[in-house]
């Protein structure tokens, strides 16, 4: 695939801001009242931004957190402030919006933030959830505009499912899926990630859950971020070996990407093409080169990469409602992007210490 030519920060509108980038990358800003020059990364520009409304969850995940009393951030953003830092991403020309955590629907005012999101008239807007809560938010959050889910479900039996959660319970998740597929959401993905010796048994069985329901099951290699750093030597299962055990069950074909979404590649199934399983290799492999994706922690600091600690705090500017400022602090923390073809994503060092709740995975 080619990778993204540079263009300009919103460039898909017809008005004044369609302007050239440096091929420096740098920061760049021409001061003309009628134009505004802001240069990017040079390959790629946020298209997507993936929100944590909640560094909180009800979790504890082993390859997340260390454990259910590791501490919360201080701080976190309004509704107001998500209300602005929105205007300003959509303004800078962010089409694609996923809202996640820690845990999102821990929020008291999710469905607000949907709404609000949903009025901006994004591309696309979908959550990440454990689904603990789905039940009684799947229809509420339908009807306030999301249009899909991605549930992390690691383990369909109970016992593990508490072990690897430290303490989940599986039913209300297994409920919360079904709320969702009632609520229309759709598509609606699962994610697993595979630990060798602890859930590396259940890929079948996670296929034909997923499958006789229509879902999309995918299964995620343990990346080396947060907790997931010390897991990796022991427990990571390539993706090439969980395709291998899978090659009963799907295709044996060059992985498809979809267009505009995550890294994920999918496989088609051998008895029926319109059912796929996905496969996500965050540590044997990177998808730096082309990411287009742009992070905002729960406190308002706007990340070009997940495995940085690096940032831009937009937090005063949202909560002032100065959301005129936000595309310039968005291009400055762009510009701190990595460049995707020398930096090996979340397998640098650096991304064992950042704290995936706060970013949003
Ligand atoms: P879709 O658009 O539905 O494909 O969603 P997604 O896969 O982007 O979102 P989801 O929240 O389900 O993320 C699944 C996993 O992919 C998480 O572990 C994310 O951290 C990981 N992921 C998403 N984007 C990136 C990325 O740019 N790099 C790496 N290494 N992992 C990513
Ligand atoms: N490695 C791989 N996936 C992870 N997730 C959280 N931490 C890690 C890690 N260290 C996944 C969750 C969820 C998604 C947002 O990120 O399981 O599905
Ligand atoms: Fe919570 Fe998700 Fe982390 Fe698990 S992976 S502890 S569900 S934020």
């Amino acid at each position: 695939m080619p990778a993204p030519q540079p263009t300009a920060l919103g460039s898909d509108r017809p008005d004044k801001r369609r302007l050239p980038v440096l091929a420096s990358g740098a920061l760049a800003r021409e001061d003309r009242s009628d134009v505004r020059v802001v240069s990017m990364h040079p390959v790629t520009r946020p298209r997507s931004a993936r929100i944590s409304i909640t560094d909180r969850c009800d979790f504890a995940c082993t390859y997340c957190r260390p454990s259910k009393n590791d501490g919360y951030a201080e701080k976190r953003l309004s509704v107001e402030g998500w209300r602005t830092t929105i205007a300003g991403l959509v303004e800078a020309g962010v089409r694609r919006v996923r809202i996640t955590g820690g845990e999102p629907l821990v929020h008291p005012h999710v469905v607000e933030i949907v709404r609000m999101i949903s009025g901006f008239g994004v591309e696309d807007l979908a959550l990440t959830t454990n689904a603990s809560q789905l039940t009684r938010l799947a229809k509420p959050l339908a009807e306030a505009g999301l249009r899909r889910v991605n549930v992390s479900i690691d383990s369909l039996r109970a016992d593990r499912f508490e072990a690897i959660t430290r303490g989940g319970a599986l039913a209300p998740v297994l409920a919360g899926i079904e709320a969702a597929r009632e609520a229309g959401l759709d598509p609606i993905k699962l994610n697993a990630v595979v630990l060798r010796g602890v859930n590396d048994d259940e890929l079948e069985a996670l296929v034909e859950y997923a499958w006789a329901r229509r879902l999309v099951p995918r299964f995620l290699e343990v990346m080396p971020i947060a907790e997931g750093a010390k897991l990796v030597h022991d427990h990571l299962v390539p993706v090439a070996e969980m395709r291998a055990r899978l090659a009963s069950l799907v295709e044996d074909e060059e992985p498809t990407t979809e267009p505009d979404r995550g890294p994920a590649r999918y496989l088609r199934s051998r008895r029926d093409p319109s059912l796929r399983v996905g496969f996500i290799s965050g540590t044997s492999d990177t998808y730096c080169a082309t990411c287009d994706r742009l992070r905002v922690s729960s406190s308002g600091v706007l990340r070009p990469c997940l495995a940085t600690d690096e940032g831009v705090d937009a937090s005063e500017a949202a909560e002032q409602g100065d959301a005129e400022r936000v595309p310039d602090l968005l291009a400055e923390a762009w510009a701190k992007k990595p460049d995707g073809r020398s930096f090996k994503g979340c397998t640098e060092p650096s991304a064992a210490r950042v704290s995936m709740r706060a970013i949003g995975g």
